[in-house]
């Protein structure tokens, strides 16, 4: 049989990547170009700036990414790109970049949504097993989806207000630690000799949302009380309160899903999924209940095309290519 070559192009926030993945598992090239020293100066991700850099990058990436892979693009078998969601400016360039290539090059297009690869990230490394729960933690997402069966997705919890990611940030930045702030605070948090105690968000008993913002205020209020009154508080240990109460919503609201649906694994992914502190509770909290546990490598947490790649074999195989006039959806629901 022919091997099945998938070029898939990444850019729907601050990350420009192409990558070319063979048979859905095997990454020949995986090129990320992250823009955050740019957007560092501002404290977080500059819309308008983002696009301009996918724009200046696209192209030498997706000639990297070839190159690295040894192919000539005649040997490809189709083109992948996220549709969204994400922000609109920077997923058009991927969106045009894909196109055109395909285009040229006479080959079938696929669309892939964000959350769906980074789920199928654990597919390059891990063999799924279904029905599976997937706790999806990144930057602008933070969701609990029962995976049913391949590509069926039933999103069952998500944030009432910021996602994760974002709070890590929001904390990060109150706390003057360099954006992004997620790896800072979960290095902070690993140092801490001791933790400020912080409100943790169960809401209503039933309930697999999240809410993160209540957090956030607690800890602003915390620092500005601290200031006022003139005491000097370890960031360390304010980092590791907060990474507590995020961590302890977060893996019991999984277990219970996980039972609850009847899940045959836990599959951890987004950015946050690189978190140490996150990836040691659950992979105690699963060995207690007997659930297995998957998680990508961190190089395949954050944003990157060979997740893309993966995401998007699964639709080859079933014939679930796009039309030509597949436009970018910011709002694109799984
Ligand atoms: O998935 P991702 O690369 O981009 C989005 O789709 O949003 O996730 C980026 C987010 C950022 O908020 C970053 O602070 C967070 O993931 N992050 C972490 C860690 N590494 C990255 N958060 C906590 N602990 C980490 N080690
Ligand atoms: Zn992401």
């Amino acid at each position: 049989e022919r091997p099945v070559y998938i070029l898939a192009v990444e850019t729907s926030c601050d990350e420009t990547s192409v990558s070319i993945v063979r048979d859905g598992q095997e990454i020949l090239a995986n090129v990320v170009s992250s823009q955050i020293e740019t957007h560092q100066r501002f404290g977080g991700v500059v819309p308008e700036v983002a696009s301009r850099k996918h724009v200046e990058s696209i192209t030498w990436i997706l000639a990297e990414a070839l190159e690295k892979a040894g192919l000539r693009p005649d040997q490809l078998s189709a083109v992948a790109v996220t549709q969204g969601p994400g922000l609109v400016g920077s997923l058009l360039v991927g969106m045009v970049a894909a196109k055109a290539f395909a285009c040229a090059m006479e080959l079938p297009l696929i669309g892939v949504h964000h959350i769906a690869g980074h789920i199928y990230a654990n597919q390059l490394v891990h063999q799924l097993k279904y029905p599976l729960m997937a706790l999806v933690v990144s930057g602008g997402h933070t969701e609990l989806v029962f995976v049913e069966s391949e590509g069926r997705f039933r999103i069952i919890g998500q944030t009432r207000d910021d996602a994760a990611g974002e709070a890590y940030d929001k904390v990060a930045r109150a706390l003057k630690l360099p954006y992004p702030g997620g790896p800072h605070i979960d290095r902070l948090a690993h140092e801490a000799t001791e933790a400020v105690t912080l409100p943790r968000a169960w809401l209503e008993p039933d309930s697999y949302d999240f809410s993160f913002s209540g957090l956030k205020s607690a800890v602003l209020a915390v620092l500005n009380q601290a200031g006022m009154k003139g005491i000097a508080l370890e960031p360390s240990a304010v980092a590791r309160g907060f990474q507590d109460s995020v961590i302890d919503v977060l893996v019991e609201k999984s277990l219970r899903a996980v039972e609850a649906f009847g899940a045959k694994q836990l599959l951890l992914a987004g950015g946050v999924a690189a978190n140490k502190g996150l990836r040691a509770r659950l992979e105690a909290r699963c060995a207690e209940a007997g659930v297995p546990l998957l998680a990508p490598p961190l190089s395949l947490c954050t944003d990157n095309a060979a997740m893309i790649a993966a995401a998007a074999f699964l639709k080859y195989r079933r014939g679930q290519f796009a039309p030509f006039d597949m436009k970018a959806e910011p709002l694109l629901k799984l």
